[in-house]
């Protein structure tokens, strides 16, 4: 197979949609968060019409990167990272680009036309919170020690694509920037990313095993932290 890395325009939202749900879809962790009349392909089509605005929005900070198979065509990879907001103006090629007013509105109205008030249809918030605001927590705290790093935000390869270098493809094209630079770089990998950073010089930094035996799922939540430095 042939890939080929590339940045992302809103147009790119039903395939990344895809990539990344189907990706995301494989953790029974992730698949609990889901309101049981949600199936893959709601949760697809409802982003679809969300990321524009998503893409668009806060664009500043935001910086994106998608692989496409050659010979298909079709998204297979999306990731996206956040700079800090000292280095804003660091690798512009992944950023989106500034909408008409025109294009911002279609964007806006299609994002509320599948959410509540903001909030994605489907989705248990309650749960989000449970799970997610403990994870946000050890972030800053490693950030505190740390100081400023580059964020690795999202890393997602569609299943059918897994295990041929899709992800490494993405990581290191972020990775040159760093390096130019002398940005540090945090990510926060689920237990399949793990190798895929070490194998990019991250250093593990720690764990968080969350139970999630009362959701009826006996594998604890688990994510890994890790930093690492630029190379020269
Ligand atoms: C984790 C994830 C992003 C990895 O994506 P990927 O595109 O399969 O990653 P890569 O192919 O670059 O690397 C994965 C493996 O393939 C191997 N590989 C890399 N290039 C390869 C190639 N050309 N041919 C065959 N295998 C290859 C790597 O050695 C690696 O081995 P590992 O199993 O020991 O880690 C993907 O599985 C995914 O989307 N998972 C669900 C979402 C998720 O957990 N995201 C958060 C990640 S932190």
């Amino acid at each position: 197979m042939s890939y080929v890395v590339q940045s992302v325009t809103t147009s790119d939202a039903p395939g990344v949609a895809r990539a990344m749900f189907s990706a995301f879809w494989q953790d029974i962790h992730w698949q609990r968060l889901w309101a049981t009349d949600m199936d893959l392909e709601a949760i697809i089509r409802d982003c679809a019409e969300r990321l524009p605005w998503l893409l668009i929005s806060g664009r500043n900070v935001k910086r994106h990167l998608k692989v496409v198979d050659t010979s298909s065509g079709e998204i297979v990879g999306y990731s996206r990272y956040i700079v800090p907001e000292s280095h804003v103006g660091m690798w512009i090629d992944a950023q989106t680009f500034e909408p008409s007013p025109e294009e911002k509105l279609g964007f806006e109205q299609r994002f509320e036309s599948v959410t509540d008030n903001g909030r994605i249809r489907g989705m248990n918030y309650a749960m989000l919170a449970e799970f997610g605001n403990p994870l946000d927590k050890v972030e800053k705290g490693i950030l505190k020690e740390s100081g400023p790093c580059f964020a690795v935000d999202y890393m997602s390869t569609h299943p059918a694509h897994k295990g041929h270098g899709v992800a490494s493809m993405m990581l290191k094209e972020a990775l040159k920037q760093v390096d130019a630079i002398g940005l540090k770089t945090i990510v926060m990998a689920s237990p399949a990313g793990r190798g895929l950073y070490e194998r990019q010089g991250f250093i593990f930094v720690c764990t968080l095993a969350q139970d999630y035996s009362k959701y009826g799922i006996t594998e604890p939540y688990v994510h890994h932290w890790l930093l690492r430095e630029p190379h020269k």
